[in-house]
């Protein structure tokens, strides 16, 4: 990994937010600055070379993302992110009969649209590692529900590998939606590898060193005919009478309006970055994500909430509120999250309470690990605790 490709690196901070959002590489920010200095026009409305040439870079990136995630370009819609996706989704299908179950310690994006939606929401419910509760649980939601929606990798507990045991133990019929908000960049997701139940699923742009403002909802071609378009404008219709329309065809159909043409294009760029350092990346944060555990598992009076070994990190300590250790944490540049991780029902069911996370990228180094391992170990004597 070389941290001379991420400009902010230089500034010396030690970055741990990364689930929040990641820091981008040089080649994405100048991607987006080439689209606005040389490239800028709308697409699919002009004759002119540069709006063809910005509707050929524009499907050339939906090419990108399909390949990334092995999906076909007519299944990748895009919109501005995980939760827009998820929004989206909720409404292009009919719910109104159907019988949802998520996981208990989803994030609120992927449960509140659900509820909101849905005849009925069903939880998954999970043990103190935030993995799912095992047959009795989903041999209840094969018998009663629709579709099951649910989290590729937690926020909070990390990848608890909920997401592929319900899909194990599912009948045919059941649709599956993944939350791959936080798996996008901690796991490969092949999407054909999940052929047995049809499967949709959401990623942001701005988790996978993409701009934010961007998103990508995957929609498996064989759930096509049950979707119904939820927002009408520009380019997702063909022909328009005064009392009739005809219906582009999808994915056009899902993205009414001019859109993020300029985050498309930088997204293609960040997923052929990421993709080209893939394994590398995999492998650097392992080592990390080993040591944290290690480190912070031999701390007095912290306890490690997460799967072991995750790149997802959270902890409570003794005595010390989240948001104190964020901030002490903070006062030495380091930057973490802390709080409920709109996760709030998953920590509450499980009575810890808001927690301090740390999430690693690729561009952490062991040093940082170890500078962050050798803070919080001062820090109840610090606080007094
Ligand atoms: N969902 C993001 C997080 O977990 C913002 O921090």
């Amino acid at each position: 990994m070389n941290r001379d490709d991420f400009p902010q690196l230089k500034s010396g901070v030690i970055y741990l937010d990364n689930a929040a959002t990641t820091f981008k590489p040089r080649c994405v920010v100048d991607r987006v600055n080439d689209f606005y200095v040389h490239e800028n026009a709308n697409i699919y409305r002009g004759l002119y070379d540069l709006s063809v040439k910005a509707t050929q870079l524009y499907e050339d990136a939906r090419k990108i993302v399909a390949d990334f995630i092995n999906a076909e370009p007519e299944e990748i819609i895009f919109t501005s992110g995980t939760t827009d996706s998820i929004n989206k989704f909720t409404q292009m299908l009919d719910l109104s009969d159907k019988v949802v179950a998520t996981d208990i310690t989803g994030h609120h994006s992927n449960m509140l649209p659900w509820r909101e939606h849905a005849k009925k929401v069903n939880y998954i419910l999970c043990n103190q590692n935030g993995c799912s509760i095992g047959p009795g649980n989903c041999a209840e939601v094969n018998d009663s529900i629709d579709m099951v929606a649910m989290s590729m990798c937690s926020n909070v507990f990390g990848d608890t590998k909920s997401f592929e045991d319900a899909y194990g133990r599912s009948d045919a019929r059941v649709l599956f939606f993944g939350d791959a908000a936080q798996a996008i960049a901690h796991k490969k997701i092949d999407v054909r590898m999940y052929n047995y139940n049809p499967l949709a699923l959401a990623f942001s742009g701005h988790k996978i060193f993409g701009p934010t403002g961007i998103g990508v909802l995957y929609v498996e071609k064989r759930i096509h005919d049950k979707l119904r378009p939820t927002c009408f404008g520009g380019e997702m219709v063909e022909n328009v009478t005064k009392d009739n329309y005809d219906l582009a065809p999808i994915p056009q159909r899902f993205e009414a309006g001019t859109p993020n043409i300029a985050g498309v294009i930088a997204l293609a760029e960040a997923i052929k970055y990421f993709a080209k350092h893939q394994t590398e990346f995999f492998e650097h944060e392992k080592i990390l994500a080993e040591n944290a555990h290690f480190g912070l598992s031999e701390i007095e009076g912290l306890h490690i909430v997460s799967t072991k070994n995750d790149p997802i990190i959270s902890f409570t300590v003794d005595g010390v509120h989240p948001h104190d250790v964020a901030q002490y944490l903070a006062t030495h540049n380091i930057c973490v999250r802390a709080g409920y991780h709109c996760a709030q029902p998953g920590l509450d069911f499980l009575e810890i309470g808001p927690v301090t996370r740390i999430s690693i990228a690729p561009y952490n180094t062991l040093e940082e690990i170890d500078k962050t391992v050798s803070v919080l170990k001062n820090l109840r004597k610090d606080m007094h605790v």
